[in-house]
């Protein structure tokens, strides 16, 4: 549990600081850190620390290439999703191993030139030698490679000439302004994820797979064992139907799932049981779940007043797109997958233009939720991000029984108000966002039920904490006061119109 009052935390990933040596990585990289409200790792001292001794001693005692081995092993276990600054040392660029796991990462490049490295230096380095022609050629022949590798991984290059409280001070700014990573399309795969689109196929062979479960409510063209969805359904009940089902077609896998989002985390979390762990692939079916739900493993059931209570990452082995389906969707459901676009593109930076062509707002929101969830598949840290607007947005789902994109749409109001209020997110900018929400149409008045939703609030599995916007495209995470946290709720539970 977060206390109120403590800083915000931005949500990020990890962010790793590299440059050549006398750059002030851990000096400049502590005191950025700090004003970020970010944790700050040295990566030389979790290496020390796992060897039982200093950096410097398994350097000197075991040799470059088992420091190596040990640094990739340092780095993978941080380069886990998680909100934290790494200052990493001067050749963490040199292995192949390392430069794979820098790519899951956000990369600064803290930079000095040579006198100034060398200077910082003197005597502190003993493969420096003391005359000082010697030492600008063993620098040189050190850093030459380095610095091509370091402009390749870095997202930007820092001055660190500046006085350490300056270097910060431009690295804090920086990291800021990071922008939350998405993925690509290459034809008709998504760049990191098991994403393929299969529109231009005929359904059948996009549904191809062992055991095909569907969605009652999705069209009843689709061939394959037909078992009800919804989020009434997405709870121990539905699941116990769901496992019976793989029971008697003793299912071995994959497991075909073509639904909506309730539906796919429902099927999700059986394949997660069934035999410990069965593949399954998910074949969304409604504009929601192929923005979102269909993608990053997440599954879950309901338990009583409370969402995605039960589950487990359980990633699908691939997702099948299948757009025609979109052509049978109400307008209702295009506005509920509509709304975790939005989500999706305010995390990134940008206010959805929700006029475009579902196709392409689906593909961009999937995209940008696999450059998230590729980098934090277990919710460490970054991943956090895609909470936006859901606390608040979940418990109203299940005490007044609204649709998801309902409430996520309401909860995204109520993150603005709190963004605003407890953050100062600029009222224009807010307003902007409003305006997109209201433009997706108009919510009537709620007839609040305030004790219910604030004990559903503490439940939540952040613990109080709320993704928040300290600007559009930087979420943050913190503690509001309880006051706030009450005012939030009324704003979520009031009438909005709709806006043209
Ligand atoms: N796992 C994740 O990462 C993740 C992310 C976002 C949302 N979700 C979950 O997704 C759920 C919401 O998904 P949803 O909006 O798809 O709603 P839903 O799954 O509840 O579906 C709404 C209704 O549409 C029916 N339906 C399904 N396909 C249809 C079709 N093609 N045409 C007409 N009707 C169809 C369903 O039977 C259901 O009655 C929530 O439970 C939410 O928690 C999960």
């Amino acid at each position: 549990m977060s206390e109120v009052g403590a800083p915000p935390l931005p949500l990020v990933g990890p962010v790793v600081l590299v440059g050549p040596p006398g750059a002030g990585k851990s000096t400049v990289g502590a005191l950025a850190a700090a004003r970020l409200g970010l944790p700050f790792v040295d990566l030389d001292l979790e290496i020390g620390r796992a060897a039982g001794t200093s950096a410097d001693e398994v350097f000197a005692g075991e040799g470059e290439t088992s420091f190596r081995v040990r640094e990739a092993a340092a780095l993978s276990a941080l380069i886990d999703g998680r909100n934290a600054l790494i200052a990493a040392g001067a050749g963490v660029v040199d292995a192949a191993p390392n430069r794979a796991l820098l790519d899951r990462a956000h990369v600064l490049w803290l930079d000095v030139d040579d006198d100034t490295a060398l200077a910082r230096l003197a005597g502190a380095r003993p493969w420096l030698p003391d005359d000082r022609a010697a030492q600008r050629v063993a620098y040189r022949l050190r850093e030459g490679r380095r610095r091509a590798l370091r402009a390749t991984l870095a997202r930007a290059r820092v001055d660190g000439r500046g006085t350490p409280e300056h270097t910060a001070g431009a690295i804090a700014e920086v990291v800021a302004a990071l922008p939350l990573p998405a993925s690509r399309w290459r034809g008709d795969v998504l760049e990191l994820a098991n994403v393929v689109d299969r529109s231009a196929d005929p359904l059948p062979s996009v549904l191809e797979g062992a055991l095909t479960l569907v969605d009652e409510g999705a069209p009843t063209s689709l061939p394959g064992l037909r078992l009800p969805g919804g989020e009434a359904h997405k709870s121990a009940a539905g699941l116990e139907r769901v496992l019976r089902a793989l029971d008697e077609h003793a299912a071995e896998g994959p497991i075909v799932a073509v639904g909506g989002g309730a539906f796919l985390d429902l099927v999700g979390t059986a394949a997660a049981l069934w035999r410990r762990g069965t593949p399954w692939i998910a074949v969304p079916s409604t504009p929601l779940a192929m923005a979102d739900a269909a993608i990053g493993g997440k599954t879950a059931i309901d338990v009583r007043d409370t969402k995605n209570a039960a589950g487990a990452f359980h990633a699908p082995l691939e997702t099948r797109l299948s757009l025609g389906l979109l052509r049978g969707a109400s307008p209702a459901m295009i506005t509920d997958g509509l709304a975790e676009a939005l989500k999706h593109a305010w995390l990134v930076g940008e206010a959805l233009d929700h006029e475009r062509d579902p196709a392409r707002w689906v593909r961009s929101s999937l995209a940008i939720k696999a450059g998230v969830v590729a980098r934090d598949p277990r919710e460490r840290g970054l991943r956090t991000a895609l909470n936006l607007g859901h606390t608040v947005g979940h418990a109203l789902e299940r005490v007044h029984g609204l649709s998801h994109g309902e409430a996520v749409r309401r909860g995204l109001l109520s993150a603005l108000w709190l963004s605003e209020r407890v953050l100062g997110l600029d009222a224009a900018v807010s307003s902007m966002l409003r305006a997109s929400v209201a433009r997706l149409g108009a919510l009537p008045p709620l007839a609040l039920d305030e004790g219910r939703a604030l004990a559903t609030l503490r439940r939540d599995k952040k613990g109080g904490r709320f993704v928040l916007l300290a600007a559009l495209g930087r979420p943050v995470l913190l503690t509001p006061p309880d006051e706030a946290v009450r005012a939030a709720l009324a704003e979520a539970a009031r009438a909005a119109p709709e806006s043209p």
